[in-house]
């Protein structure tokens, strides 16, 4: 082990979960399910109390419980700006990251009709895909697919300056595999997508629990994640650049704001959500060093990250060492989330769940996990596609050390 992932707070982390004192079966649960979602930090949840235990209440009020709303509101931006490298303004907050996707797609494709194009992938989750392609049915808008290689698990760039042509007018791609853990060339794509003058919309919300995200760094124009992903509550967050932002015109009701970015922010929010965003993005924030935010962010991502490759180099060996598990994962050359999808050979992914969860205590989830297109290509959907087992800054050695025993009983 070196030293800066034996020097890793994991007991303070862990302390910091309540979830991980829960027991199955006479066990302490190991959550293996990150990628679905990760468990809450206590201060996410101590102020979602808090809200709710002081009194909420809604918007543009002369009364303290309103203008506190709103200051929290804002606290949850200027946190989330800092967590993204991108401006207050240009945050908006929805119910989850597909119906941001949704929406903005709508928005956009108003402007977009016959002779247009899109580009979608085959390795995204359907969430970065489907808002943009029904959007481009309704539209009469071309789709054209950045295809996956199947065996290299990466996505094939190599007829990209076809595929992102001057009719292009926006490329959807993910950030990282939700299901098998490439992180996507994402500079590449968005350097074309620039030079014909596309816009490029990313899936962050896999990645954003596991790497910094810088949004200029990457040039990228729409950045979607998702605060249930990050030690938070289930709270969309979309991010658009300002200018493009100002340009369009999301459905809303009339009267509601014609400003950014609540005009994409329809109804009421999740208040007692949003007050659980900032203190989840500060518990990362805590890992780190630095005098803002933003460098604490960087530096605590980066402590994540090492502890992360540490545990999850142990599970990826551990598990090739047993003949009946095949890994879909990409090359060691390829970098990749802490995200391990694998079959087991005899038993579907739901009975090595089942078994896992019922003998063991060890949640690990089986499914497609809405990469539909990725699972059909591989010819694995209809035997239940994967199981897949995400490590969280939580997880511990000796979990994953219980992963790989439980799966060798198999
Ligand atoms: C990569 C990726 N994109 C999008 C989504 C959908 O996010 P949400 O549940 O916030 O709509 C998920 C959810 O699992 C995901 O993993």
């Amino acid at each position: 082990m070196n030293q800066s992932v034996d020097t890793f707070p994991i007991t303070e982390v862990r302390d910091q979960f309540p979830a991980l004192k829960r027991t199955y079966n006479g066990k302490v649960v190991t959550y293996f399910d990150g990628p679905g979602g990760t468990q809450v930090v206590k201060s996410s949840i101590d102020s979602i109390t808090s809200y709710m235990m002081n009194g909420g209440a809604n918007l543009h009020g002369a009364f303290p419980t309103s203008r506190e709303t709103e200051d929290i509101i804002g606290e949850a931006k200027r946190a989330v700006a800092d967590f993204l490298g991108v401006k207050e303004n240009e945050v908006a907050f929805g119910a989850n990251m597909t119906s941001l996707a949704l929406s903005i797609a709508r928005a956009l494709g108003k402007n977009w009709g016959s002779g247009d194009e899109i580009v979608v992938t085959e390795i995204d989750h359907r969430a970065n895909v489907d808002p943009w392609i029904t959007m481009a049915e309704d539209r009469g808008i071309v789709v054209k697919w950045i295809p996956v290689n199947t065996k290299t698990l990466t996505l094939n760039l190599s007829n990209l300056n076809e595929i992102i042509n001057e009719n292009t007018r926006l490329v959807a791609v993910g950030l990282a595999s939700n299901a098998v853990g490439t992180i996507n060339d994402i500079q590449q794509i968005s350097k074309r997508a620039k030079e014909v003058g596309a816009l490029i919309a990313v899936d962050a919300v896999h990645a954003t629990p596991h790497l910094t995200i810088d949004r200029d760094a990457l040039d990228i124009d729409i950045l979607l994640c998702s605060a249930y992903k990050f030690f938070g509550p289930h709270v969309g967050i979309a991010a658009i650049k300002e200018k493009l932002f100002e340009s369009i015109e999301p459905f809303k009701l009339k009267p509601a704001p014609t400003y950014i970015p609540d005009k994409l922010e329809t109804g009421t929010q999740n208040h007692e959500g949003i007050a659980g965003i900032k203190p989840a993005i500060e518990f990362i924030a805590s890992l780190g060093v630095g005098t803002s935010r933003s460098d604490q962010l960087r530096s605590g991502m980066a402590r994540i990250e090492e502890y992360e490759t540490f545990l999850v180099m142990k599970l990826r060996e551990g598990l090739s060492l047993h003949e009946k598990v095949t890994l879909y994962q990409a090359s060691a050359l390829v970098p990749k989330t802490p995200t391990v999808a694998f079959t087991v050979k005899g038993y579907t992914p739901l009975e090595v769940c089942q078994i896992l969860s019922d003998n063991y205590g060890i949640f690990v989830a089986d499914g497609h996990f809405y990469a539909t297109t990725l699972a059909e290509k591989l010819g694995i959907i209809e035997c239940g596609s994967w199981v897949r087992a995400g490590i969280a800054p939580y997880n511990t050695e000796e979990e994953v050390e219980g992963l790989i025993k439980a799966i060798q009983t198999l």
